[in-house]
């Protein structure tokens, strides 16, 4: 059976940035506070009007297609990872076919918020070891900026979440000293809630306590969004922040040890692990609990904040652009968000 290898990587961040003392004008917040907590400086967001989430993955997708000696014509699986999309049906993968005139191939959308990419490159494995696919394309792309809660109400939220793309092309390897040598998946949906977006959506939290005597007739229009709910906030993400975190700092290092045992390896043999970009403090605390060193990790949250399901391939192309990860080398990808969802990956380069 054949193993997939990286066969190509790129990445697309928005050239407007953002600043800490940027969002100072718009709620009570501090760049002291926002480095101190998370160690984000800025963040980058995309244009308004022209870009959004399937565009970002255009950019980046163009830069993987290439290096990997392809061309969008070969591309025979896309796998997209994001929880901006352009819509909310259909997804970003049919726009990003349309717009990169692809093949009638398959598109597949994943919905696994942080965890998104590496769930995506799970998926792309099993599919190119069977040999099903031949030259997929996985993408990971947020454009978070246009759903956020600028007000200090958000303030919490708002200052993490960044905008941007990574896509990677995923090819058959019989080479054995490269590729993803095992992907591992987990969730708990037992606190689904404490990081989420209710709305829209066809949960009943809302409408339960209305008693509406005549259905739908009551409130037409309003049955998927109504104006309480937005007054609530409940169309911003809510997330209850120190519960997340107390969560992740014990799932990232139990999926990074399982994806090293699964193999027969250590901590020590790590070359890069590139962790989600959740917040620099659960990152180097996760480094601190498996003992790593600081060029066995790397971290970019401090320029681009947290962009969910594109912050993995972000991480992992500029970890390579700027030569930290080099043929042979022991990789691996780790995530952890809403949901629970939370996955690993490890590769030889
Ligand atoms: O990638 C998806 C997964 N997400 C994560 O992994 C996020 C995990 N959680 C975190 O990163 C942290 O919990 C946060 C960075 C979100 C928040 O940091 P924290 O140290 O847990 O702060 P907190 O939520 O406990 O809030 C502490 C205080 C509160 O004020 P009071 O009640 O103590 O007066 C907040 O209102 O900080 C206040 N606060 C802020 N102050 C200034 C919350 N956000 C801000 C802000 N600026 N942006």
């Amino acid at each position: 059976m054949p193993r997939s290898k990286i066969a190509g990587i790129g990445m697309y961040v928005p050239k407007n940035i953002f600043t800490n003392n940027d969002l100072t004008k718009y709620m009570e917040t501090s760049d002291a506070w926002i480095q101190e907590r998370t160690g984000i400086k800025e963040r980058r967001y995309a244009d308004r009007t022209e870009e959004t989430t399937t565009t970002m993955g255009v950019e980046a997708a163009t830069i993987a297609i290439e290096r990997a000696g392809i061309t969008a014509q070969d591309v025979d699986f896309i796998i997209f990872a994001t929880l901006s999309p352009d819509y909310y049906f259909p997804g970003c993968g049919v726009l990003l076919q349309r717009a990169m005139k692809m093949k009638e191939i398959g598109a597949l959308d994943i919905r696994n918020q942080c965890s998104g990419f590496v769930y995506a490159i799970s998926v792309a494995d099993q599919f190119i070891k069977t040999g099903m696919y031949k030259n997929i394309l996985v993408v990971g792309s947020e454009k978070h900026s246009f759903g956020l809660d600028f007000s200090t109400r958000g303030r919490n939220v708002s200052v993490i979440f960044g905008d941007g793309a990574g896509a990677v092309i995923l090819q058959p390897t019989e080479n054995t000293n490269q590729g993803i040598l095992s992907t591992h998946l987990h969730s708990d949906g037992e606190a689904a809630e404490i990081l989420a977006m209710y709305n829209p959506g066809t949960h009943a939290n809302h409408w339960a306590n209305k008693n509406y005597a005549t259905f739908p007739e009551a409130e037409i229009g309003e049955m998927f969004m109504s104006h309480e709910m937005i007054d609530n906030a409940e169309n911003f993400p809510y997330m209850d922040g120190p519960s997340v975190f107390k969560k992740a700092i014990v799932k990232f290092p139990e999926v990074i040890m399982e994806a090293l045992q699964t193999n027969g390896l250590q901590t020590s043999d790590i070359n890069m692990l590139i962790p989600h970009q959740a917040n620099l403090r659960i990152s180097q605390f996760v480094q601190q609990k498996l003992g790593l060193s600081d060029n066995q990790v790397h971290n970019n949250i401090q320029k681009y904040g947290n962009t969910t399901a594109a912050s993995v391939p972000i991480a992992l192309c500029e970890a390579w652009e700027e030569g930290k990860i080099k043929e042979g080398d022991l990789v691996c990808l780790a995530a952890f968000g809403s949901g629970f969802t939370w996955a690993s990956a490890l590769l030889k380069w």
